[in-house]
């Protein structure tokens, strides 16, 4: 994978997860302004994923705040019924764990069945031969570089050989579709998952940790 293939601006999606809870509208305006490009909405249910944090009507509330698109991370089983109500509050896309329901195929129709963008997430252990069957029903694959669950953990650089076999499999079926990192992307993490072939940053402590949201935004786009 040469780093010509990969997209020269990548996107940038702050998670919310690391902002300041007592003032996440704030939070949202704030990197809006800062050039972001979507908002990413982390949910969990203490059942899929050892934590918890918040539901459909916050992701309605915040949905005021800001018209980037909201990319919303469900780490939920069952996911299924959970589908249409977070399109509802506002979810531009819904991302789902390739181990989040029985017929994950259906779940992606679903989706895009309700107007939306559909993605599909590859924990670490979840080989990418998973979602060789359903690549043409997403629009987004999102490779996990930590386990799901928490902010604030150290990047798996294990994971950068699937993203760049990821990136040879959309190239190899003339795809164009997202390829999104999510966990312990930072200024030194980044370059390497963009010269993987990743296309989207998502990141949470490497933005809301910093005082300066634009500055730490321009350093995440930086690839060299
Ligand atoms: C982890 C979440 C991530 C998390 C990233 O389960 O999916 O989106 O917020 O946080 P950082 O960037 O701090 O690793
Ligand atoms: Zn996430």
């Amino acid at each position: 994978m040469s780093i010509a293939s990969s997209p020269l601006r990548p996107l940038i999606a702050p998670s919310i997860l690391a902002a300041d809870f007592t003032k996440l509208g704030e939070e949202v305006e704030a990197v809006t302004r800062s050039g972001a490009d979507w908002i990413h909405l982390d949910i969990m249910d203490g059942h899929f994923v050892p934590n918890i944090s918040f539901g459909p009507s916050l992701v309605q509330a915040l949905r005021t705040k800001t018209n980037l698109p909201f990319d919303v991370h469900l780490m939920i089983n069952p996911v299924d019924p959970y589908l249409k109500p977070f399109a509802q509050a506002g979810a531009n896309h819904i991302l789902i764990h390739v181990e989040a329901g029985y017929h994950i195929h259906r779940s992606l129709e679903h989706i895009r069945s309700l107007g939306i963008k559909a993605g599909i997430v590859l924990c670490p252990a979840t080989p990418l031969e998973a979602i060789t069957e359903i690549i043409d029903l997403v629009d987004i694959v999102l490779i996990m570089t930590v386990n799901p669950g928490f902010g604030g953990q150290k990047f798996l650089y294990s994971q950068l050989s699937k993203i760049s076999r990821l990136r040879h499999m959309f190239t190899q079926a003339n795809r164009n579709i997202y390829l999104a990192v999510d966990g312990g992307i930072d200024e030194t993490t980044a370059p390497l998952a963009i010269q993987a072939g990743a296309n989207v940053l998502i990141a949470g402590s490497a933005i809301y940790g910093k005082k300066d949201y634009a500055k730490a935004i321009t350093a995440l786009r930086t690839t060299t």
